[in-house]
């Protein structure tokens, strides 16, 4: 039996997708061979890696103007390498600054440029929440503007997207495919692959044609987002099988009825969670409502002491990965595209039991 999973990422895969890549596993399409083992340059692979991408650019609706890359070294490696194509002459960025993740963004592009940090994160009666943007200081000629859509350890979520007058670049790693999203917005967003897209190894760059080419010259070709555009996410080897199993999560998608569709059910998990929360004197979320995540639901127990036992007789109702980040502690359930209504009500359910045994 498959248990459901909470893990914040590497995160649950539909159950379909996988058992169409098993199935293909060992003789793709009649070709006998996996395409694991199939040159990226082949027609096959390339038809593949296209199909893909023109799913996405459907799920998504994302303009011409725009390029999609598949790229490696993780959300992580986008955060040097976008202040290394966008600074320009300027050599200045704003950077929101929301938690763990948009602090990690900001730490690595201060090492080459003038970074203004705009603190975002405030308390609002003891909750956790985004300051409204007529109080940020942002710079007059930053080259861009840098946010973190969801913070995935801290459970905090824009309620909008910021209106700003330099290119928007966004962190969507664990919101990505979640929620309808008007990408004209942006000049840059950018994902892991291993919450909403498909296995870890591959990230999605979409980026504006006018930011192609601005990159530092003495940068890796691999980080340049032209060289890569050129190359069709190809300058080296692409994380193949990561690439199609995304496709294979992107025809899933599409079949669900695609974004829209999806982000109905991405409410009424989350509604069901929060509100079940909400109404408990047993489970405290630590987020203010506005800015609470649709992806990641972090809560405490009233007694801390009694989390490895919740952790573990969750385990054993195949309820997994509920433990919060090694950071922050207490517990998170991440409640990504591939985990169902089902899922979500198996978790409150045992909540509900377990309070009522312990509360
Ligand atoms: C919002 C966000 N940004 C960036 C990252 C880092 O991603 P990666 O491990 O792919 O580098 C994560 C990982 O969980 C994340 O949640």
């Amino acid at each position: 039996m498959r248990a459901y999973n909470f893990c914040a990422g590497p995160a649950a895969l539909p159950t379909a997708v996988l058992e169409k890549a098993q199935q293909e596993m060992l003789d793709w399409q009649g070709k006998g061979l996996s395409i694991m083992e199939m040159s990226h340059r082949s027609n096959d692979y390339v038809a593949v890696a296209e199909k893909a991408e023109a799913d996405l650019r459907k799920l998504m609706n994302i303009p011409e103007n725009y390029k999609v890359l598949f790229l490696q070294g993780g959300a992580s490696l986008q955060f040097s390498a976008i202040p290394l194509n966008l600074l320009g002459k300027n050599n200045k960025a704003d950077y929101i600054h929301t938690g763990i993740w948009s602090e990690k963004a900001l730490k690595e592009a201060k090492r080459y440029g003038d970074v203004n940090v705009v603190d975002a994160a405030t308390l609002i009666d003891g909750k956790h929440a985004i300051t409204e943007q007529s109080t940020w200081n942002l710079s007059d000629h930053a080259a861009y503007v840098h946010y973190a859509d969801n913070e995935t350890i801290g459970g905090l979520q824009f309620a909008d997207v910021p209106e700003v007058n330099a290119p928007l670049v966004c962190d969507f790693s664990s919101s990505i495919l979640s929620a309808p999203l008007d990408v004209s917005k942006f000049g840059l967003i950018y994902a892991g692959a291993q919450k909403n897209i498909g296995p870890a190894g591959l990230t999605i760059v979409i980026i504006r044609d006018d930011l192609l080419d601005q990159a530092k010259p003495e940068i890796p070709s691999i980080l340049k987002y032209g060289d890569q555009a050129k190359n069709g996410s190809m300058v080296n080897t692409p994380a193949t099988y990561a690439w199609y199993l995304s496709g294979l999560v992107f025809e899933w998608l599409l079949e669900q009825g695609g974004v829209d569709a999806i982000y109905k059910i991405n409410q009424d998990k989350a509604k069901l969670l929060y509100s079940y929360i909400d109404a408990s004197d047993f489970y405290n979320n630590p987020i203010a409502i506005a800015n609470r995540s649709m992806m990641n639901v972090p809560f405490t127990l009233a007694d801390e002491a009694l989390e490895k036992t919740f952790l573990k007789e969750a385990e054993q109702k195949h309820l997994l990965n509920l433990a919060g980040h090694r950071s922050v502690g207490g517990m998170r359930a991440s409640i990504y595209n591939a985990v169902p209504l089902e899922g979500v009500q198996a978790l409150v359910n045992f909540m509900d039991d377990f309070a009522k045994r312990h509360g």
